[in-house]
């Protein structure tokens, strides 16, 4: 088993406090996730796990099986087994899907044991059908022109090639179309197990009626503020965030739910 570990972490971005004590434990064989209102941060914490320079950690730790993970530059923390599918995926003109997917591969490897280029092409058609995606997605440039979905169902399909220790995914599930969010869920779940733990960002419900979580957390103004079952989503969908700020005595924050 393998622990991903964050204790009391407070992240900036340009100077301004987003995270603001942060404590979270996921092991791998783990699935959980992580709700609440816009703006609360939860984007914050994964770019701050993940290393995005813009997010400044002040104080606090991420460790990996007790290694510090702010002292990794980003490459180092993809190669220990951290992945993040973005909210927003980038556009990469001038680099196919297919190029850019051996290199990160290849990156996680040792030098001179490249993944071979048939294996690669036979999982990469493997993992495609899988995840219904039309194969013309692999020569294309890197997310450029993809539509929102298919951006999204790109981001799972890195992740099914990439097979990290840790995934955060961010808002996988906006976008997406009924049929798109069960084959979006089904390669997830074939990630789950033993060697996989993930931390899953959403709004909805919907995505964990396909794909059950171990643990839910809510978190509000920069912590996470309530930990739960997979019966706390099911509440949050029925009751809103309301009864949680009742229930812990926030205050309305500017940017809330109905933002
Ligand atoms: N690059 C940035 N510059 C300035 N402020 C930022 C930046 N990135 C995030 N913020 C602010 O940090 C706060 C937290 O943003 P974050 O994206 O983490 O929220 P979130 O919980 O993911 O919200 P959502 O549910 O809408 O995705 C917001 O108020 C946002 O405006
Ligand atoms: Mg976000």
């Amino acid at each position: 088993m393998t622990v991903l570990d964050i204790k009391g972490l407070h992240v900036e971005i340009e100077g301004k406090e987003i995270l603001k004590g942060v404590n979270l434990t996921i092991n791998t064989n783990e699935i959980h996730a992580i709700m609440g209102p816009n703006g609360t941060g939860k984007s914050t914490l994964a770019q701050a796990i993940m290393g995005h320079p813009k997010y400044e950690v002040t104080a606090g730790t991420v460790t990996l099986d007790g290694e510090d993970v702010l002292e990794m530059a980003v490459d180092e923390r993809a190669r220990a087994g951290i992945f993040l599918g973005m909210q927003y995926p980038s556009e990469i003109t001038g680099v196919t899907n297919a190029d850019f997917l051996r290199s990160a591969i290849n990156a996680q490897r040792e030098e001179g044991d490249e993944i071979p280029l048939m294996k690669f092409i036979r999982e990469l058609d493997k993992k495609m059908e899988i995840l219904e995606m039309d194969e013309d997605m692999a020569t294309r440039y890197l997310n450029e022109g993809f539509s929102g979905g298919e951006k999204k169902r790109n981001e799972i399909l890195q992740l099914t090639m990439l097979k990290p220790k840790f995934a955060i995914l961010d808002e996988i599930d906006s976008g997406l179309d009924i049929d798109a969010l069960k084959i979006v869920s089904k390669g997830i779940n074939e990630m789950r197990g033993e060697d996989f733990g993930c931390l899953i960002i959403t709004h909805y419900q919907r995505l964990l009626d396909y794909i059950t979580p171990d643990h839910v957390h809510v978190m509000m103004q920069g912590k996470v503020v309530k930990s739960g079952g997979a019966e706390l989503a099911r509440k949050l969908e029925e009751q809103g965030y309301d009864w949680i700020k009742e229930e812990l005595g926030i205050e309305d924050e500017t940017v809330g739910q109905e933002a």
